[in-house]
């Protein structure tokens, strides 16, 4: 059932934007808002959204005046941002495991993307965001909070979205938080996994380290209320 590379396909079928479709402009927007006041950015602010998706984060980023460059492995997700391209915003595909050619002030690294590949790779992840920010720069950083998913997990779920039941099973094993999606739709089953590398709020702090990041702010949703551990769902860092 588990597929190595899950993250490429998956993320690049329609379905996985039907089964999230709650994760929209809105959620972007309110998020976005808070983040920009709260960092006091100007508006000469270059911004990496990385990945973007579809692009929800860096377009209205870019409505706020800062110019914004999305980049996503998805293809299909990329083709689809570009018609809101402008002046001061641009998409293209790239592998996050690839270093960065320019250099940015802020880096976002939104809704659990990270944690998909072996331990060195996502430490390369990390470090090829340091190494493309410039001095002083932000790094926005929102994950799970992997202690209040381990003591909330729901392990089995169905949810039927667009008309399509998804059934969903959800397991912690061997470090990785797993979750199996299958449904049918268009007169085919299909079947995904998505598999996050259990990383608790003191293991991401200790990797930002290594890669020479200094934590200058924790929040725990995305309305920048205060982290605990035990009870906020995500986990918000700002580092430098
Ligand atoms: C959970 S989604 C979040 C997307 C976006 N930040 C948002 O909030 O809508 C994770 C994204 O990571 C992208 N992704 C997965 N592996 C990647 C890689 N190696 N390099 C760049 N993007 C990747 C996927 O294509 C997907 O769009």
């Amino acid at each position: 059932m588990k597929e190595k590379d899950w993250y490429k396909n998956w993320f690049n079928t329609p379905y996985y934007h039907i089964l999230y479709k709650d994760r929209n402009d809105e959620e972007a927007e309110l998020f976005i808002r808070k983040i920009t006041g709260f960092l006091n950015l100007p508006t000469s602010t270059h911004i990496l959204d990385l990945p973007c998706g579809k692009g929800r984060h860096s377009k209205f980023l870019n409505s706020l005046g800062y110019k914004v460059t999305g980049a996503d492995l998805s293809e299909n997700s990329i083709a689809f941002a570009k018609q809101f391209e402008n002046e001061k915003l641009s998409f293209k595909v790239h592998d996050m495991r690839v270093p960065f050619v320019n250099n940015y002030d802020v880096i976002a690294n939104l809704f659990t993307s990270f944690g998909y590949f072996d331990n060195n790779q996502n430490k390369a992840v990390l470090k090829n965001i340091k190494n493309a920010l410039n001095p002083k720069g932000y790094f926005i950083f929102d994950f799970l909070n992997a202690k209040y998913i381990k003591e909330n997990l729901i392990s089995n779920e169905m949810k039927v979205v667009d008309s399509i039941p998804f059934y969903i099973e959800r397991s912690i094993a061997n470090g990785e938080i797993v979750k199996n999606i299958s449904f049918r739709a268009d007169d085919q089953n299909f079947s995904f996994s998505e598999v996050v590398k259990y990383l608790d709020f003191t293991t991401l702090k200790n990797m930002l380290e290594e890669v020479g990041f200094e934590i200058s702010s924790i929040f725990g949703d995305y309305e920048l209320n205060t982290f605990h551990e035990d009870s906020s769902e995500r986990v918000v860092i700002i580092a430098q």
